[in-house]
């Protein structure tokens, strides 16, 4: 560098290491806002689906068990606008099917298929011989067998006070659901065991975590269907 002009106001600024810190987390902090606040107050940003409603007390129990048992490390539950993923899944993910979800389980991993439209392909027994073995619904399956879910018993002291939270958080719950959230929950539970009891599968699972798992399965996708909204896929 041959240029020798006298320091700039930059450089002398640079010289005061305290001063240029305390003006880059101005500078930073300026920017951040700008970014964030119109975000949090435009409610347009995240466009809502009619038909996209909170979790049952029994789904919001599944999901925490899915996250718990790290599922989401082999699954994703977003189908990206891409032909092949439309026509293997079915409509992309959208940002206003989440917004009840904390956390959201987007994922970025996926051993195994998207889940995020599984929601009714398979009854209810189905995943019950799945979790119990994968490979005797799905031979060849790499999943790991998740048999003690059927076992282990089906934990619901807690569901009122986390339907609770999440309401101080805006998921719209109402007074009576968050106060009977256990009754609904073991009310659910029971429908869907006595579905898999019809279909000639195990007796006895509506106590057991299996049971919430499966409820929170068979919700993915549900209100995009609901709303009438299909994968796109142009010839
Ligand atoms: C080690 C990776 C791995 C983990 C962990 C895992 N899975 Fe899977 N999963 C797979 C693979 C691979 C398949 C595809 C073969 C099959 O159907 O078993 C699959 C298939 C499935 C299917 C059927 C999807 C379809 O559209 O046919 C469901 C439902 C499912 N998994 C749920 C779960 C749940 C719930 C958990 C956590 C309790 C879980 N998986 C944990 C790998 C995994």
């Amino acid at each position: 560098m041959t240029k020798t002009s006298t320091p700039g106001r930059h450089r002398k600024l640079e010289g005061w290491p305290l001063v240029f810190s305390i003006l880059v987390t101005i500078s930073i902090l300026v920017g951040g806002a700008a970014e964030f606040i119109p975000m949090v107050l435009i409610e347009e940003n995240v466009p809502r689906i009619a038909t996209v409603t909170p979790f049952t007390p029994l789904e919001l129990t599944g999901r925490d068990l899915y996250i718990r048992e790290g599922c989401v490390g082999c699954h994703s539950q977003m189908v990206r606008p891409f032909r092949h993923e439309l026509e293997r899944y079915g409509p992309y993910g959208r940002a206003g099917e989440t917004i009840y979800e904390r956390p959201f389980l987007w994922g970025s991993k996926r051993t195994g298929p998207d889940l995020s439209r599984v929601g009714g392909k398979y009854p209810d027994l189905w995943h019950v011989r799945h979790f119990e073995d994968p490979r005797s619904t799905s031979p060849r399956s790499l999943m790991p067998p998740y048999d003690w879910l059927l076992r282990s018993e089906l934990d619901l002291t807690n569901v009122s006070t986390k339907l609770s939270t999440l309401k101080t958080l805006g998921t719209p719950y109402t007074d009576d659901e968050v106060a009977s959230a256990e009754r609904t929950a073991r009310q659910q539970a029971a429908e869907i065991a006595a579905s898999i009891e019809q279909g000639g599968g195990p007796t006895g699972l509506a106590d057991k975590e299996v049971i919430a798992l499966i409820s929170f399965l068979q919700r993915l996708g549900k209100d995009i269907r609901a709303a009438g909204i299909t994968a796109e896929v142009s010839r």
